[in-house]
Order: C-alpha cells, then sequence, then structure tokens
C-alpha cells in the first residue's frame, strides 16, 4: 500500500504557556510586501518576460503596494535586466521600495548592489536555510555553520551598503525554512545577524519569518510567531514580516494569526501564485481585512483588472471559486440563498452597514453587478427567477405565479443541462403568458356600473372581423367570464388576479395576471397594456385561448368568431 499514513510524522505543538495571540484582534493592515515577481516568477512554467514583469509591476503600483520585490537579480539575467531597467527609465514612484532576494553568498550580494546601483531606496534581502533538515541532509552543516553563513551575508550586506551611501537601505533576512527550524536556534541566527546590523542604532531591518513549507495548521505557525517575537533581542527596533506558502491550504489563516501575534509585515502575492501550492494571496488576505471594516490599504476595487493582469503574467487563469475574485463567488443558484439575497436587499438603505445573507461583502465594491448575483439553474427557484425578471425587466410577479412560472424555467434549464440566462427567462415568460393571438386580442372593452354591479361589453378578436360580447357581474372580471361563458357554454372560475403598476422602461403601464378554471382545465396567463382594466381584460381571454387550445369543441372558436363578427 503506498497510500500509508504512518509513512507521516505529526509536528509537534510549540509548548507554549504564555500564548496571548487567540485573544487579539487585528485592528490594521500590516506593511504589504508583493513578491510576485520574484516568488511568484520562479514557481512560474514560463517566468515573466520584460514586457509581463513591467505590467506586473504597474499593476502593484496601482493597487498601493509599497514594497515590492522585484527579482533575485544575482542568480537571473533576466532579473537583473529588469532591475536596472526600471531604475534607469525611473519606473520607481518615490514612495515605493524595490526589494531585491541574494543568498548569503558574498559573490550574489556584490551583484545585487550592482542591480540595485542608482535606486532612491531599496531592500537588500538575504537569506539562508536553517531547518534541521536542510542543515543535516542538504547542506551537511551544524548550527554553528548555519549561523555563520548568516553572519558573514549580513556583514556582507552591511559592507556594500557603505559603497552605495546614495540610497537608502533596509536589510532584511530570512531564516529559510523557518518553521521547520527550532525555535531557539532561529533565534539565536536572528540575534547574531542584527548583532552586525544593530538596528537598535538606526539601521532599518526586517527579520522575515517564512513558512517555507506549512507544516501544521495556522496555530501553530501564530505559536512560533509569538514565540521569536518575545525572545528576539532588538525586538522594539525590527519589522518581523512573514511569508507563509499554502501547502496545507491554510496560507492566508497562517499570515493572518502571524498578524495577531506580532508579525507587522506580510508578504505574498496576488491571486497566491508562488511555489507548489503558492504563496499567501494578498488579495485574500486584504479583502478579509476590507470585510472586517479595516482599510487593507490597498486598492482591490477593479479585481476584473488584477486577475486579467494576473492571469496574462502568470498565464494561470482564476478559479471561478478564487475569495473575492473568482467568476462565482458572488453568485446563488440555490433558490433559498437567492430568496435570502433578494429580501436583505431590497431592505438594504443608502448609509446601512453591509448585512447581507450569503454575501460577505459587497460585490459592487470590486466592480462587480448585482446582476451576477442571483444567476439560474435548475436548482433555483421561485425568488431567483421573480429577481431576475423585476430586476432586469421591471415585472413583478405575484406570488401564485412565481410558484408556477419557476417550475418552467426550472423544467427549461433540466432540458437544457445548465444555467438560464435572464433573456432566456424573459421570452419563456412572453411566450408562455404574455403571447396574444390575434383571435384572442382585446379590441375595445366598455363597463357600466350600475346598483346590479357591471355591465360589460367587449370586442375582441382579429381587427378585420371583431366579435363582441355582453355579460354582467359584480365587477369586471366577472362581468367579462360570464359572457365567455354564455359565448362557450362552460364554467369559468377565476382563482386569482393581480394588477401591477409598471415602472419605465416597459413599454406598458400595466402587468395583470390571471389564473382561472375553465371548462374544468386551469390556465393562466398574463398581460401588459396602458391601463389595468385592458391588462386584466387581456390577460382573461389569453387564459381562455388557452383552454380554446386544448379542448377540441372550443376549438371552433374561429367560425363562431366569424359567424358573431360584427362590422368594425
Ligand atoms: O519561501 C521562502 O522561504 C522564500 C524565502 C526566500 C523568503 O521564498
Ligand atoms: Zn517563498
Amino acid at each position: 500500500m503506498a497510500f500509508d499514513h504512518r509513512k507521516y510524522p505529526a509536528f509537534r505543538p510549540i509548548a507554549k504557556k504564555d500564548r496571548r495571540w487567540p485573544d487579539k484582534v487585528i485592528e490594521k493592515a500590516p506593511t504589504w510586501c508583493a513578491v510576485d515577481l520574484r516568488d511568484g516568477n520562479q514557481a512560474l512554467v514560463k517566468p515573466m518576460n520584460v514586457a509581463q514583469k513591467q505590467r506586473m509591476f504597474d499593476l502593484l503600483v496601482k493597487l498601493g503596494f509599497k514594497e515590492i520585490e522585484i527579482g533575485f537579480p544575482a542568480a537571473s539575467q533576466p532579473d537583473f535586466d529588469f532591475c536596472r531597467k526600471l531604475i534607469e527609465e525611473n519606473r520607481i514612484p518615490d514612495d515605493v521600495k524595490i526589494q531585491a532576494l541574494t543568498q548569503a553568498r558574498p559573490e550574489l550580494i556584490e551583484r545585487t548592489y550592482e542591480a540595485l546601483r542608482g535606486a532612491r531606496s531599496a531592500i537588500v534581502h538575504v537569506y539562508n536555510s536553517t531547518s534541521t533538515v536542510q542543515r543535516e541532509q542538504v547542506f551537511g552543516l551544524d548550527r554553528r555553520g548555519i549561523c555563520d553563513i548568516a553572519v558573514r551575508g549580513a556583514q556582507v550586506v552591511k559592507d556594500f551598503a557603505a559603497r552605495y551611501p546614495d540610497t537608502e537601505w533596509t536589510f532584511q533576512y530570512s531564516p529559510e525554512s523557518f518553521t521547520g527550524t527550532e525555535l531557539d536556534f532561529a533565534v539565536e541566527v536572528i540575534d547574531a545577524v542584527t548583532e552586525v546590523w544593530r538596528p537598535d542604532e538606526g539601521q532599518p531591518v526586517i527579520i522575515n519569518l517564512p513558512a517555507t513549507v506549512e507544516m501544521a495548521t495556522p496555530n501553530v505557525f501564530a505559536d512560533q510567531i509569538e514565540w521569536v517575537c518575545d525572545k528576539i533581542l532588538r525586538r522594539e527596533h525590527v519589522s518581523i514580516s512573514v511569508h507563509t506558502h499554502n501547502d496545507r491550504g491554510c496560507g492566508v489563516a497562517a499570515a493572518e494569526l502571524a498578524v495577531m501575534a506580532g508579525a507587522d509585515r506580510v508578504e505574498g502575492t496576488l491571486m497566491g501564485n508562488g511555489e507548489r501550492t503558492g504563496n499567501m494571496d494578498l488579495v485574500t488576505m486584504a479583502m478579509n481585512l476590507y470585510s472586517q471594516g479595516i482599510d487593507p490599504e490597498l486598492d482591490l476595487s477593479g479585481m476584473s483588472e488584477i486577475t486579467e493582469v494576473v492571469e496574462a503574467c502568470t498565464e494561470i487563469s482564476t478559479h471561478p471559486r478564487h475569495p473575492y475574485a473568482g467568476e462565482l463567488v458572488f453568485t446563488a443558484f440555490s433558490g433559498s440563498h437567492q430568496d435570502a439575497i433578494r429580501k436583505c436587499l431590497a431592505l438594504r438603505k443608502d448609509g446601512d452597514t453591509w448585512n447581507v445573507a450569503y454575501l460577505p461583502i459587497d460585490p459592487f465594491d470590486l466592480g462587480r453587478r448585482y446582476e451576477e448575483v442571483v444567476r439560474i439553474n435548475s436548482q433555483s427557484g421561485k425568488g431567483g427567477v421573480a429577481y431576475v425578471l423585476e430586476r432586469d425587466y421591471n415585472i413583478s410577479l405575484p406570488r401564485w405565479l412565481q410558484i408556477e412560472f419557476s417550475k418552467e424555467v426550472q423544467k427549461a434549464a433540466e432540458t437544457n443541462g445548465g444555467e438560464i440566462d435572464s433573456m432566456s427567462i424573459h421570452s419563456l415568460f412572453e411566450r408562455r403568458y404574455l403571447k396574444v393571438h390575434d383571435e384572442w386580442a382585446l379590441r375595445a372593452y366598455d363597463l357600466h356600473r350600475d346598483d346590479q354591479g357591471v355591465r360589460a361589453e367587449v370586442t375582441f378578436g382579429f381587427e378585420s372581423a371583431p366579435v363582441r360580447l355582453e355579460g354582467r357581474g359584480l365587477g369586471a372580471v366577472e362581468a367579462v367570464s360570464s359572457a365567455l361563458e354564455n359565448r362557450f357554454g362552460f364554467k369559468i372560475a377565476v382563482e386569482a388576479y393581480d394588477e401591477f403598476a409598471l415602472g419605465e422602461g416597459t413599454g406598458a403601464n400595466a402587468l395583470a395576471c390571471i389564473r382561472l378554471t375553465a371548462d374544468g382545465k386551469h390556465c393562466s396567463a398574463a398581460a401588459l397594456a396602458e391601463d389595468t382594466t385592458s391588462a386584466t381584460l387581456q390577460a382573461l381571454f389569453s387564459a381562455v385561448a388557452q383552454v380554446s387550445g386544448q379542448v377540441g369543441e372550443i376549438k371552433p372558436i374561429q367560425e363562431n368568431i366569424k359567424e358573431r363578427a360584427i362590422s368594425a
């Protein structure tokens, strides 16, 4: 059996008696650093070309990132060239710091400074691996040997910075594979590095703690971060950064808990591109803050531009369920969800805080349209169908018709096997309920009310051969029904009818919907007209027309009409 969990040792939890982070609440955005152009780029099947890098850089600047890792210039000529291009073509805004990664090797550090020459300000990011597995199996070095690499690297970083005094330098150190490093050793290395850099004497320093591989639950990572924050020397003089990967699918959660545990800064990529399962997704984490009423200090309102640029640069498409950004993340297909959303949106008033069932944030904030929220397939119910007709066609249906029509929509969706769009729903409604056959078209009506009720005279049918009927009843519908009963010799029982005044844009002023039994058959119809009475009477004729189509003996209506035709 290859599938054997016993192969894997469990990650040992951190024995921590003074755990405080679970009670902390994030109240402000961390400093963000986007590593799309380095960690993200390193992980691509086809690394970005210069045009793609420039496009990504410009997007990151536009979104508000102030720290952007632009590459690993000492390891890659294209990264070196891109770094030079940014500096020489003056493409870095004054308030943005570029960051370049280098291993803690003197010749690579030297080359990194060459790449960064002339920058107004820059972060030199030096790393070496510190975990047990890397020490023992990759480098064959003990703790001392690994710490020496870090200290020597820190010294070379400091020495080269002194050669380029015109640039404002920030130094960053990452104990790579931090999550697999014994905490006391991580602290020992960090202290040794800051002993060289002396942030307490004014040198800006970032200590970046990477979950190079996500090895445990996010709470364990938070414990590791809190532990380091508590134990390192010069804590108040360094910025603690985290750089999580998503191997267990918790990259964002780990970064969030790490911020609760004391991290000041978060590295990640847009949409989470990066090695293996990716880096921490900056879009998700920033939007999580936003949805809690915290300014993320990034402008993510143009989400479609973000996904378009990321897709074009990484050649990776966005999952339709990607948090906040996917095509389907604000869409409800399920009937009960649609109903709840419709009710909450209808109750919302300007200035209300957001409180809509099933929608964690207002899709509008990300440039999405409410049209996308309710989409119809065979899982949808009456609420969704009614919502679409109301939203797109200003047509409100009575509840009984919502129930009846949604079944028809469901049947149509089942038949086509997928989604049914708003236009198809409307044309189905038109075909099924609104269609007026010429032989049943209302031409004129005259209603007289006296103490016995209403006397109705109606003219309908072909324009060239209209038919006139007369009847009496307590109201107009009853009077016209009785005229039809007399004319065709069957009983009409009106079960429901509703009239609505219509808003702008429908080309009619009124909609009437009617459900009746004629000759023992159920039928329903709707009509649009200039006024509510015309709409109601037309709906009545259209409903009876359906019975005439279903019942053999009434079929000869056309001849009847002709027989009784009156001259126009
Ligand atoms: O994942 C990682 O450890 C890295 C470091 C170089 C920061 O990308
Ligand atoms: Zn990484």
